[in-house]
């Protein structure tokens, strides 16, 4: 009874594309010792909305992991899908698009850039895209706060007040996935907890996944999931 209705709901139900696949990634890099193996086996999943918090000791290759999440470095082997396409094999051209349109990634140093202001900053990722839009700027402004900053220069804020331009700048392309690394290791606990908080909530308004590395259990109980890399493994999925 009902079998054409009942495929075409199975069609309708199949799974969602993951926003991010890691598939037995490894990376070592190269050192006058002879190449150090930091990723062994990595194997990690991320559906879209979802927020991940990436832990592991100090040098358990944390970064690198973000970094070629982030199509800003080549591992050895292994694969990267977002949104279903294979980064590594894609040009340097479509990676660069991938940097500027589809990841957004937010650093624990902030990164500005010192001689432009924090309305420029905020704007520089979106106009790089080619996706600045004002509305959204405007609106990604106002939620983080920065209304009444936008004509200072990043040596003029506090350390919060950047990280959360270094937010708006991260989001204002409306990226598929935002990466961070750290982003309140140099910020004091209030700081951080607040930071995190506008993060998660522009995270959830705009539906992107969240991948942020952090050393702190408190900060990784507030996102969906945790993962642990550890011995250059990591065996979420
Ligand atoms: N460019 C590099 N050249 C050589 N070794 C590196 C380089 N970058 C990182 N490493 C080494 O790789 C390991 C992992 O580093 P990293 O990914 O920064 O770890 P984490 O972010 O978890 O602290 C460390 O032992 C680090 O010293
Ligand atoms: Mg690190």
């Amino acid at each position: 009874m009902n079998a054409p209705t009942v495929s075409l709901a199975r069609a309708s139900d199949a799974p969602a594309a993951l926003l991010l696949r890691v598939v037995n990634l490894q990376k070592s890099y190269a050192t006058p010792q002879g190449p150090l193996p930091v990723l062994k086996d990595v194997n990690l999943s991320l559906a879209a909305r979802e927020t991940l918090a990436l832990m592991g000791e100090s040098g358990s290759g944390k970064s690198t992991l973000l970094h070629l999440i982030g199509a800003l470095d080549h591992a050895d082997s292994g694969e990267i899908f977002i949104d279903g396409v294979e980064t590594a094999r894609l040009r340097e051209n479509a990676r660069a698009a991938l940097r500027r349109e589809t990841v957004g990634v937010v650093f624990q140093q902030f990164n500005l850039i010192a001689s432009l202001t924090v309305a420029e900053n905020l704007a520089f990722q979106a106009r790089l895209a080619g996706r600045y839009d004002a509305d959204w700027q405007m609106r990604l402004t106002e939620r983080l706060g920065l209304t009444p900053l936008l004509s200072r220069y990043p040596e003029q804020l506090s350390g919060g007040q950047q990280q959360r331009v270094a937010v708006g700048r991260a989001l204002a392309a409306r990226p598929r996935l935002l990466l961070a690394d750290e982003p309140t290791g140099n910020l004091d606990e209030a700081t951080g907890d607040a930071v995190l908080a506008l993060t998660l909530d522009l995270v959830a308004e705009t539906g992107c996944g969240f991948l942020m590395v952090t050393h702190s259990a408190r900060l990784a109980a507030r996102l969906s999931r945790r993962a642990v890399l550890e011995a250059g493994t990591l065996a979420d999925s």
